[in-house]
């Protein structure tokens, strides 16, 4: 099942240039410890296709709501999610209108380049990804259910990612998160994929809500997670395709002042706002793309 899975996922993306699948024991860990202006670590986790008003109804979402500031004005870019995705790391969908795998010209920047510049260690997340630098698709072998699907992994179509070894090396399974975290050595920037059970993607808002609450409650006590962080947890694009794109996004984490909690804020945001905050709280510098003149969050 497994490489039948891999086969299929090799023809479907042939003339790309990576081996299927990569080597399990490839990952890499990389910390480091530059000081930003109003946050010194920048986790971001994304949950799947809610209407703004369904999201702001669940339980543990409005428990999430309650431990930091819910940005009440917050557009995703398009539909459907891919190109969402894309341009969370690059400022542009870059041509994607859909969730068809493609690639990205290695001449073409991500928030990746601009943090390395500046010595700031970064890595993705991805849930049930079979291995580090993974580029396919990923069912469960037990169920066939969809569980890691390149769609939702932001920077693995960029070539200037997909071809250099030691960026794969840190585009991991979401369990080596909990290993990361034990050793105290999370990187400053980070992108959180949950699987397609625990995003909501085919299952419902209460899943997701469920999943997230259960992950992020333990973390808001925890030294290791903490230490000046800032969390956006946002979704990638309403159910609705007849709505605005207004998402149900909150700002949490020790960054945010206790005295702001349960608040809110309508500034209008886009997802070219994770790019411009991290850019402004690091002195990046920019990509030249959405992310100019995006509203920054703090
Ligand atoms: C990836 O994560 C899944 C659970 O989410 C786990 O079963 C699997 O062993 C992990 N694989 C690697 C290579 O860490
Ligand atoms: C997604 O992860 C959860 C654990 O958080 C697991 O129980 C579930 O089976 C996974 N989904 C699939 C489709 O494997």
């Amino acid at each position: 099942m497994y490489l039948q899975t891999v086969t299929a996922i090799a023809v479907a993306l042939a003339g790309t240039a990576n081996a299927y699948p990569r080597d399990p024991s490839l990952t890499s860990r990389a910390s480091s410890i530059v000081k930003g202006k109003t946050f010194d670590r920048f986790v971001s986790i994304w949950l799947e296709n809610t209407d703004y008003s369904k999201a702001a109804a669940d339980p543990n979402l409005k428990w999430i709501a309650s431990q930091g500031i819910t940005l009440t004005n917050y557009r995703a870019i398009t539909h459907p999610s891919q190109p969402n995705y894309i341009a969370s790391a690059g400022g542009s969908t870059h041509g994607f209108t859909s969730d068809n795998a493609g690639t990205i010209d290695a001449s073409v920047q991500t928030i990746v380049d601009l943090l390395e510049a500046k010595g700031i260690s970064w890595a993705e997340y991805e849930q049930d990804m079979p291995s580090s630098g993974y580029t396919g698709n990923y069912n469960n072998p037990k169920t066939g259910a969809n569980d890691y699907v390149r769609k939702h992994n932001p920077l693995i179509s960029y070539d200037s990612i997909n071809t250099d070894p030691s960026r794969l090396d840190k585009i991991k399974n979401f369990t080596l998160f909990e290993s990361d975290l034990a050793a105290n050595a999370l990187p400053q920037w980070m992108f959180i994929t949950p699987n397609m059970t625990n995003d909501g993607h085919d299952t419902s808002v209460t899943t997701a809500g469920a999943w997230s609450k259960s992950f992020l409650q333990p973390l808001l006590s925890n030294s290791n997670f903490l230490g000046n962080t800032l969390v956006l947890l946002t979704f990638d694009e309403t159910e609705s395709y007849i709505s605005n794109n207004d998402v149900f996004s909150v700002l949490l984490g020790d960054a945010v002042p206790t005295s702001s909690h349960g608040t809110t804020d309508g500034t209008e945001y886009t997802h070219y706002s994770m790019l411009s905050t991290v850019e402004n709280n690091w002195d990046l510098g920019n990509l030249g793309q959405g992310d100019v003149g995006a509203a920054i969050f703090f």
